[in-house]
């Protein structure tokens, strides 16, 4: 569907909780609100808003949180979305803590992409970053590897937490058939200062970029020799691609979120629950009708913090 700029509407981030186990100070640290689970849309809604959104043409599905693994009924979400037949591929973003024991069931249910949010490969950085210790993260991660087609980890770079960390990620990239993807920290979490991708990437002048797939994919990829993976940079801060976003976000509670550097909310709780298909389209591409040109204006400040979107 196309928005009233010209943008291919296709792509849902679909929350399925504001839960996590972790901590991140950018995303969840001390929100004041409860994350109330009875909140949360149950495995019909969720699935009836996938198809509800894939009769629209979306087509590019990802599941999201919170933690979405912390879902019950994460595998019953899965396939039952993997039965719309509609999505090219079903993928999630996940902390990993519970990739171990969750990898082969979700491959067997019809996940085909995992990304997994990883901070430092040190301990004590992680920790400093999540509040927990980074064993489980790590087999998790060696279990999707062997088990997914495409792995990507997610790491955001804050001065003083975690910024002696860029190594090691770089190498892990060489010695790993990974993508690994810095991404600029963005207003949505405590405060924090956070580092920019061409700072970073200037201190690693041998990496080469890769030829762009799309420019819906916000990452922008490099490579270099002997390297078995990919090193990308996710700019919204110093290089927004809103020209060219194909997302729309649905909570958990069930609200359309518009952009994530915007506060407008739609909800279609209500309409999800009584399975008023009719009512939820309308009010999607209406939604859709309203998504803002950009995100994260001067003086933004979010209302909900990024365990309460969905990345
Ligand atoms: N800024 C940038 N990225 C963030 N993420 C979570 N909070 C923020 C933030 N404030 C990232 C996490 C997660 C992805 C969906 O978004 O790394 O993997
Ligand atoms: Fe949990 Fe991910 Fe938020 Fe960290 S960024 S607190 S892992 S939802």
């Amino acid at each position: 569907m196309l928005d009233s700029y010209g943008r291919n509407i296709n792509y849902l981030r679909l929350s399925l909780t504001e839960r996590c186990q972790l901590r991140c100070s950018y995303c969840s640290k001390s929100d004041g609100k409860q994350c109330l689970k009875d909140r949360e849309l149950d495995k019909d809604s969720l699935i009836f808003a996938a198809e509800i959104f894939g009769g629209l043409g979306f087509d590019k599905i990802r599941l999201t949180g919170g933690e979405p693994l912390l879902r019950r009924d994460i595998l019953k979400i899965v396939s039952g979305i993997k039965k719309l037949d509609v999505y090219k591929d079903i993928a999630i973003t996940t902390n990993g803590v519970m990739l171990f024991d969750l990898a082969e069931e979700l491959k067997k249910a019809g996940l085909d992409r995992v990304n997994i949010s990883l901070d430092s490969l040190d301990n004590e950085t992680y920790k400093a970053v999540t509040g927990s210790s980074l064993d489980k993260t790590l087999y998790g991660i060696e279990k999707a590897i062997g088990t997914f087609k495409k792995v990507k980890l997610n790491v955001v770079i804050i001065k003083g937490v975690n910024d002696a960390s860029t190594e090691s990620f770089i190498s892990f990239a060489r010695e790993n058939p990974v993508d690994v993807r810095f991404i600029e920290l963005m207003p949505l979490g405590n405060s924090g200062v956070g580092v920019k991708n061409d700072e970073i990437l200037r201190s690693y002048s041998f990496l080469k970029p890769c030829k762009t797939e799309s420019f819906s994919e916000p990452a922008r990829y490099y490579t270099s020799d002997g390297f078995l993976g990919r090193v990308g940079f996710i700019s919204p801060m110093s290089a927004k691609f809103c020209k060219f976003c194909n997302r729309m976000r649905l909570t958990s509670d069930g609200k359309l979120r518009l952009c994530l550097g915007n506060n407008d909310e739609i909800s279609i709780a209500e309409e999800l629950k009584a399975k008023n298909g009719d009512r939820a389209k309308e009010i999607i591409i209406s939604a859709i009708s309203k998504k803002p040109k950009e995100g994260f204006e001067k003086d933004f400040i979010t209302k909900r913090k990024m365990n309460r979107i969905g990345g």
